[in-house]
């Protein structure tokens, strides 16, 4: 399987063997979404897992949901990298992750009792943000304290997993724990006595504007269980930047996974409707500590179409019959909360924008086989704003929510491509498509998927 992809390592992997101490040469590789997630990130990781020795997760935490499918074997995983089913690989949370030990605990027990081994496999950054339940209960009522002040539902629509209190916090450092301090026991039941003490008056305030009630915190008990998850998670817990500058001083080539995508970064993405994170490559240096001059490729993913999930502006949604059969065909509801994604046309023009963010040097164009059957097919090629064509993506949600979108049409295949292997067995029509995406873009397509399964990807 790890031949479907084009391998423009082997040469310099062949000539870094030779080399004495560091081996700088070595190409490190990111995969990342280039949409507002779930565009088939974790498909691409597994995919290419075989090339690398080390994945890397360096942003993002359980909001998280990458999909991996082997013969009729589906695996949903949320916190362990994707590279965890090839048991001599590293998978690592890197310290730009923010870690729920409860959820990854669990997460790790459903692997195990499938036969995956997580050992001393899976490293977990000591500087890592740890989420705790008080941040789920936050995460919840701002949305609905927010949604109620406003007398609106224009809410982010998170996914409840307590990721923007959790990197709130982190920013705001004195309520913070990271996960190497839950291995301290005292420690840490000495912050969470306090931190509990400022998180009820948050907590109380913001219940009472939702008119729920409110239930104390226990925070000896809770530094109980949380120091527990600590004991459980100590074999996994390092510092996961020095590991890292190690392998690759010793010519190991790491493989960095992107959750959520870059159009949820928070600084470049569609602000305010974005994650809490910077999703984009450019998250990769500060969520890992190595540096980007290090990293050769950058896998840019996307999807054949356009989703979205939970709320803010997507030009190209289609809120019609066409939607609906796209959700139907992509089976697009989400793997963390199984809420149905709102579905659309592809939106070049966010591609663009978003490929120069994270600086794809090639694309992954997943899902291909769901557009079969669909005629004419459409592309967003530019928005019009009050009538007038803008340049470019822009900064503004309120503006992207008033953009019109451009459209080329392009014609259908009503072929099904499942079981094409090979790029010269894909339809005229569908290879059209391929070459019109990647002309606008401007990076060659290298890899489309035409299934969930490892096998059903072709190389372009
Ligand atoms: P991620 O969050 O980017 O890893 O993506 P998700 O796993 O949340 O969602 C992608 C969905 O598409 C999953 O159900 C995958 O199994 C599925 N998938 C990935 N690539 C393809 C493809 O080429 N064709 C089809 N039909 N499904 C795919
Ligand atoms: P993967 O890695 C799709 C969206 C949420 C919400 C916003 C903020 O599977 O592609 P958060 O809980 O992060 O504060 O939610 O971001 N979101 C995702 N949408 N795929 C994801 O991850 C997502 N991670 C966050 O739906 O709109
Ligand atoms: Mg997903």
């Amino acid at each position: 399987m790890s031949t479907l992809m084009p391998n423009p390592t082997e040469a310099s992997r062949a000539t870094n063997t030779a080399h004495k101490g560091p081996q700088t040469g070595v190409e490190h590789a990111a995969v990342v979404g280039l949409q507002w997630g779930d565009e088939g990130k974790g498909k691409i990781v597994d995919l290419l897992a075989p090339d690398f020795d080390l994945v890397i997760r360096y942003n993002g935490g359980a909001n998280a949901g990458h999909s991996v499918q082997v013969g009729d074997d589906r695996y949903a995983l949320h916190q362990v990298p994707s590279g965890i089913l090839y048991p001599d690989k590293h998978s690592v949370l890197g310290n730009g992750v923010v870690v729920d030990p409860g959820a990854l605990l669990g997460e790790i027990e459903g692997l195990r009792r499938r036969g995956v081994r997580v050992e001393d496999n899976l490293r977990i950054s000591d500087r890592a943000h740890v989420v705790f339940p008080y941040h789920q209960a936050e995460d919840l009522l701002r949305e609905q304290a927010i949604n109620h002040a406003r007398g609106g539902d224009s809410v982010i629509g998170t996914t409840g997993r307590g990721i923007g209190p959790c990197y709130a916090d982190k920013a705001l450092r004195s309520t913070a724990v990271r996960v190497g301090e839950l291995l301290d026991p005292d420690r840490l039941a000495e912050k969470l006595r306090y931190i509990v003490s400022v998180k009820e008056v948050v907590l109380a305030a913001l219940a009472k504007q939702c008119g729920q009630s409110f239930e104390p915190i226990d925070a000896a008990q809770l530094a109980k269980q949380y120091g527990a998850y600590g004991q459980a998670l100590r074999p996994h817990i390092t510092n996961t930047a020095t590991l890292l500058h190690d392998s690759i001083d010793a010519g190991r080539r790491l493989l960095f996974e992107g959750a959520n995508a870059t159009l949820l970064d928070i600084d470049h993405g569609t602000y305010p409707f974005v994650t809490s994170s910077n999703c984009s490559s450019l998250g990769i240096g500060t969520g890992t500590g190595v540096p980007g001059r290090n990293l050769a490729r950058v896998l840019g993913v996307v999807k054949a179409y356009a989703t979205r999930v939970g709320g803010g502006p997507m030009p190209t949604e289609l809120d019609d019959q066409t939607g609906e059969r796209i959700r139907k065909a992509g089976n697009e509801f989400g793997t963390t909360t199984g809420r149905p994604r709102r579905c659309g046309w592809l939106d070049l023009v966010a591609v663009k924008y978003t490929a120069r963010i994270s600086g794809a040097t090639e694309l992954c164009l997943t899902l291909l086989d769901v557009l079969s059957g669909l005629d004419p097919l459409k592309l967003c090629v530019g928005y019009r704003v009050g009538g007038q064509a803008i340049d470019g993506f822009p900064s503004d949600a309120a503006v992207l929510a008033e953009a019109e979108p451009v459209y080329e049409q392009m014609p259908g295949f009503s072929e099904p491509i499942t079981d094409c292997t090979s790029i010269d067995r894909l339809p005229p029509n569908a290879m059209a498509y391929v070459r019109r995406i990647e002309e606008h873009v401007g990076v060659p397509v290298r890899m489309i998927g035409v299934g969930p399964r490892r096998d059903q990807a072709i190389h372009a």
